[in-house]
């Protein structure tokens, strides 16, 4: 099975960004053990900090991936252009957002994404990464 990581703006700085509220560790170490953890799989990651290059990751993986987990930063909250990125590809998508944004600013609690992905996962920490791809292989298993 093929999943692909794609994080957005400002989470390159995970481990350093306001860790009360995203914790300490790296995006790169997690991936290393999430890595670890799921040797069967081909698992990949992407960030970038720029839309447009979310958009084409999104465009070039899209036909191919059997799972897109897709946490877009703060262009959840106001990118139609990736809402239709996603709407415009085969594969799943499901939308992970490490902090629960519902308990913070209203500017974050909604989402132009969330309706045209497969699921969402809001606040269960770097764990939420996980449980999609728990998701991924639950729905390929069940066929
Ligand atoms: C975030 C929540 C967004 O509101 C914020 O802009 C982020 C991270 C999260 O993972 O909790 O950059 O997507």
């Amino acid at each position: 099975m093929k999943i692909n990581i794609i994080n957005g703006p400002n989470l390159n700085l995970l481990g350093k960004r306001e860790p009360e509220i995203y914790g300490s560790e790296t995006f790169v170490s997690f991936f290393e053990r999430l890595s670890k953890l799921y040797p069967q799989l081909d698992l990949n990651y992407f960030q970038s900090n720029s839309e447009g290059a979310i958009i084409d990751k999104l465009h070039d993986i899209g036909f191919s991936s059997d799972g897109i987990i897709l946490n877009a930063g703060a262009y959840s909250h106001t990118s139609l252009a990736i809402a239709d990125a996603i709407k415009a590809i085969p594969s799943p998508v499901v939308e992970v957002h490490i902090s629960n944004v519902f308990a913070r600013e209203s500017y974050r609690h909604h989402s132009w994404l969330s309706a045209n992905c497969a699921g969402v996962i809001v606040g269960c920490g770097m764990e939420g990464y996980q449980l999609a791809i728990e998701f991924f292989r639950m729905r390929d298993q069940q066929g």
